[in-house]
């Protein structure tokens, strides 16, 4: 029987069971390449055709981050969000990338001078990476997990938030406290260590960031989210973005961290 192919964000689904990321596509394709695994079906895609249609072709050696397209969340008018609000945030999440990029190169060559533990030119630059990166990929789950309608999660993902919080009305209490209590992001994952789901907390992109835990939902409570709109306020900006969270995100987040505990790429 043929199989059918598909590209749901970064992932290939074949014959809607068997799911594969884009890493896991470039890494055999390179091992097919080297002579270390026999070309199968299920490999038989280029790594450019992979990456065309999962919408990430631009990136090369050089500029492996390539800016994600969430200019429909300005063209949405989300409510409680405003077009200047967003537009900002989108800009600012384009930083990242141009860093990201920008560390990245300087990494392929750096200046092992003085290595020092206080400082050196390396140590800042390496510090200063894992900020960069995951500016970006925080932004993109958070981008990514907007635009929706907000109101009930449903299904296998309704089941795990009340499995961890008791109902689903207890999880967003808990996630607009949390929201309230951090100064960077909120992160809730499937917990690769716990095998359920958990929430963490980061004061900055790269502060505290989880080693075991693949995104579901994230939530940004950096001032520059919100202020345009609400000010300090950020109770509201909270109400605003449980209006707009898109649960459909979510659930295949969840559904995807299940098979591929060991990470994932921010594609939804
Ligand atoms: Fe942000």
């Amino acid at each position: 029987m043929a199989s059918k192919k598909e590209i749901v964000g970064n992932y290939e689904v074949i014959n809607d069971r068997e799911v594969i990321t884009r890493r896991e596509v470039l890494l055999m394709g390179a091992m097919a390449a080297g002579g270390l695994v026999a070309a199968s079906p299920a490999f038989a895609a280029t790594p450019k055709v992979i990456a065309e249609a999962s919408g990430v072709a631009k990136a090369t050696g050089d500029t492996p981050y390539v800016a994600r397209d969430f200019s429909s969340l300005i063209s949405k008018k989300m409510p409680g969000l405003s077009e200047s609000q967003i537009s900002q945030h989108i800009k600012l999440y384009q930083g990242y990338i141009g860093k990201a990029n920008e560390l990245n190169g300087k990494l392929k060559d750096p200046d092992l001078a003085g290595p020092n533990a206080t400082y050196a030119p390396l140590r800042e630059m390496l510090v200063e990476e894992s900020y960069a990166v995951n500016g970006v990929v925080y932004h993109e789950y958070y981008f990514g997990n907007l635009g929706g309608k907000g109101g009930e999660p449903t299904g296998d993902l309704k089941a795990a938030l009340e499995e961890r919080w008791g109902s689903t009305g207890k999880f967003m209490d808990y996630l607009k406290a949390a929201g309230k209590c951090m100064r960077g992001w909120v992160v809730i994952g499937y917990n690769t260590r716990g095998n359920h789901l958990s929430a963490f907390g980061l004061d900055m992109h790269n502060m505290w960031s989880p080693a075991n835990l693949v995104p579901i939902l994230v939530l940004d409570v950096y001032e520059h989210a919100y202020m345009i709109d609400y000010g300090i306020d950020r109770g509201k900006y909270l109400d605003a973005f449980m209006s707009n969270l898109d649960w459909d995100v979510v659930a295949k987040r969840l559904s995807y961290s299940h098979k591929h505990p060991s990470g994932t790429d921010s594609t939804l």
